[in-house]
């Protein structure tokens, strides 16, 4: 049985297409049991009771919750995510995305997920959640650091990077607590005055929500803008087809490449009991990890992998699946969809440069590290 799934170095959804037609479950360095196949993902992640989410011994709200705890912050969570809070959203985006495709440069080389993804991201998430903009530098060297912190696996200085960006979110929840009343009327405020179980959500409580919607996604997003541009850069065809589509073709056809290539790639569990899974018994209190990548990549689900955004949609993993499914899902679709369509409605031609091959992320993070494109 193969055991390292972990090392640095490696490309994960190359190897997971090797591994996952003779090992449905793997063993890797760390002793964690990697699912890889898209029935035992999706049977894990919906088995709430013997698969808990209660796997970090730092506080994740909601993530780290199960059963009825993690329904009452959930719901919290969710108004601010729907589909009425976030429409008013949808003209910032656009601007932010326009604005930047218009500053960046024609003719020369640029990399698409630290010049693009990196600082669309950033920019969209401050305008959403009432950041100021001169935090912008301070968040993108917090994310490249975080990324090569993640790479390392050197767990001080993952927990060194962390702790700076909590002082980030303090800095902007402080004085909201502070100013009651004169706070600024904006998504952070409102969740400042958000209540569980008849009290303020606590301080620790909002820098854990925080930490989940901006460290966690701003990276997401970053990746997916990387995959998305290196994906139309290579299929001029797919590019021209998206300039004249419609937002939902357009949204479907980044769902359906995001799947083919999911830079988000893993999420754990911890066994309750012994189960069996993927003809695998796993001892109870067993670490265990949903790989989405390998499974939104199984052959046997997806008709060996052709592109078909249509067939494909109902059992695309790329936002989970179950009680803990991405609720930011709307928000990330807006954003990757106004972005690529920003890109494509300002520039020509994308090609990728030519004598630089993209560079892939290596484990435990996916899609691309560096993606070199000429815009013309
Ligand atoms: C392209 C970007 C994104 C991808 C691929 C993604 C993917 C995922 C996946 C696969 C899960 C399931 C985790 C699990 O089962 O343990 C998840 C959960 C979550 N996501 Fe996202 N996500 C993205 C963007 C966002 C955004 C923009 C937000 C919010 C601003 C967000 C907030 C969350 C939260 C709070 C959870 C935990 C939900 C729970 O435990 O109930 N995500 N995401």
């Amino acid at each position: 049985m193969p055991d390292d799934l972990s090392a640095t170095g490696r490309d994960l959804r190359a190897y997971t297409d090797e591994l996952r037609p003779k090992h449905p479950v793997i063993r890797n360095v760390a002793g964690e049991w990697v699912l890889l196949r898209h029935a035992d993902v999706v049977a894990a992640a919906l088995d709430h009771e013997r698969f808990s989410s209660r796997v970090s011994r730092y506080l994740q709200v909601p993530n780290g919750f199960d059963g009825e705890e993690h329904t009452r912050y959930r719901e919290v969570i969710e108004r601010h995510l729907g589909h009425d809070a976030l429409e008013p959203f949808i003209p910032v985006f656009e601007s932010v995305a326009a604005q930047l495709m218009a500053e960046l440069p024609r003719g020369s080389v640029l990399d698409a997920v630290s010049d693009i993804g990196a600082v669309f991201a950033v920019r969209a998430q401050c305008e959403w959640l009432g950041w100021p903009a001169e935090l912008e530098p301070r968040l993108l060297e917090w994310m490249a650091e975080n990324h090569a912190a993640t790479r390392s696996g050197d767990h001080a200085w993952m927990v060194n990077v962390a702790e700076q960006f909590d002082k980030i979110i303090l800095s902007v929840i402080l004085p909201r607590r502070a100013t009651e009343g004169n706070a600024p009327d904006d998504v952070t405020t409102r969740l400042c005055h958000e209540v569980v179980d008849g009290r303020l959500l606590t301080e620790t409580e909002l820098v854990s929500i925080l930490r989940n919607w901006t460290g966690g996604d701003l990276g997401s997003i970053e990746l997916c803008v990387g995959v998305l541009v290196a994906h139309v850069a290579q299929q001029p065809e797919l590019a021209e087809r998206l300039r004249t589509a419609s937002d939902n073709e357009v949204e479907a056809v980044i769902d359906e490449v995001l799947r083919l290539d999911d830079p988000f790639v893993s999420n754990r569990r911890i066994t309750t009991c012994p189960v069996q899974i993927g003809g695998q018994d796993i001892p109870s209190g067993a670490r265990v990890k949903l790989n989405w990548t390998s499974a939104n990549r199984d052959e046997a689900v997806f008709d060996n992998n052709r592109f078909d955004p249509e067939r494909n949609a109902a059992a695309n993993l790329v936002y989970g699946i179950g009680k803990h499914v991405c609720p930011g899902r709307l928000l990330a679709t807006w954003e990757l969809r106004i972005a690529l369509q920003a890109l494509l409605a300002s520039v020509q031609t994308i090609k990728l440069a030519p004598d630089q091959q993209p560079e892939r992320e290596v484990a435990p993070v996916g899609g691309y590290h560096r993606v070199p494109v000429i815009f013309l």
